[in-house]
């Protein structure tokens, strides 16, 4: 009887209907907010040393992230090709995070390692001198461009009012950590580390 009330006039129908989204949205998205503090670090994973934040900000400038993933789905196929599935605990103290989901070049949350520093300078200035079919364009001058110490020390100290476990020694030194280190250097120290803390296997 009451149901029939409620579905014969449609006001009625209109506020209860906004009522239970209103609900399910409040139940859904309320302990999502919370998430960031909830998540633990991995083991190892420890916010980004002076010389690799300084790379990962320049990964975002150059927009790396249009053409690269850094999340391994848990599809078999993925992880025979990747390695293990991406964990919420290795990207706490990203931020921006580098997930997406445009892929014209190859996922990277598991590249640290899999190449020399070398390979990766050389890669980076011209992809086709290593990789002879590839699209990517190159980034020939990051090499010619220092990375600012005082910039960097500035980060962390803001990085460690919000949270990030930096002690004032790593601050205090972190313009010396990048001293005469280029951009290049930054941003190879930084694809070195991708997926160092990660579990083994697939
Ligand atoms: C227009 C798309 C595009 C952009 C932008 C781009 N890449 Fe790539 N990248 C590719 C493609 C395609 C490949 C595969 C061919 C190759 O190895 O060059 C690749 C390969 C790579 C690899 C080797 C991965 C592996 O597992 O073999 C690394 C590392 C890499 N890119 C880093 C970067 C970084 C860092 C940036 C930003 C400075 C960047 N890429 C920007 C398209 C792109």
């Amino acid at each position: 009887m009451s149901h029939e009330k409620i579905e014969t006039n449609i006001s009625l129908m209109g506020i209860l209907v906004a009522l239970v989204v209103a609900v399910g949205g409040l139940v859904q998205i309320v302990p999502l907010m919370y998430q960031a503090q909830v998540v633990k670090p991995l083991p190892g994973v420890v916010p980004y040393p002076p010389l690799e934040l300084a790379g990962r900000d320049i990964y975002v400038r150059e927009g790396c992230y249009n053409c690269h993933s850094q999340m391994i789905r848990t599809l078999r196929y993925e992880t025979a090709r990747y390695g293990h599935y991406s964990l919420a605990g290795e990207s706490v103290y990203d931020r921006p995070f580098q997930w997406g989901s445009k892929r014209t070049g190859p996922d990277l949350a598991r590249v640290g390692g899999r190449y020399s520093d070398d390979w990766h300078r050389v890669h980076l200035t011209d992809p086709r001198a290593v990789v002879p079919e590839s699209n990517m364009p190159g980034f020939p001058w990051m090499a010619e461009r220092l990375v600012d110490g005082g910039l960097i020390e500035k980060k962390l100290r803001v990085l460690q009012s919000i949270g990030d476990p930096y002690s004032d020694e790593q601050i205090a030194g972190a313009a010396a950590a990048v001293n005469g280190k280029n951009e290049l250097d930054a941003l190879v120290a930084y694809l070195q580390g991708l997926g160092k803390h990660a579990p083994k296997g697939g």
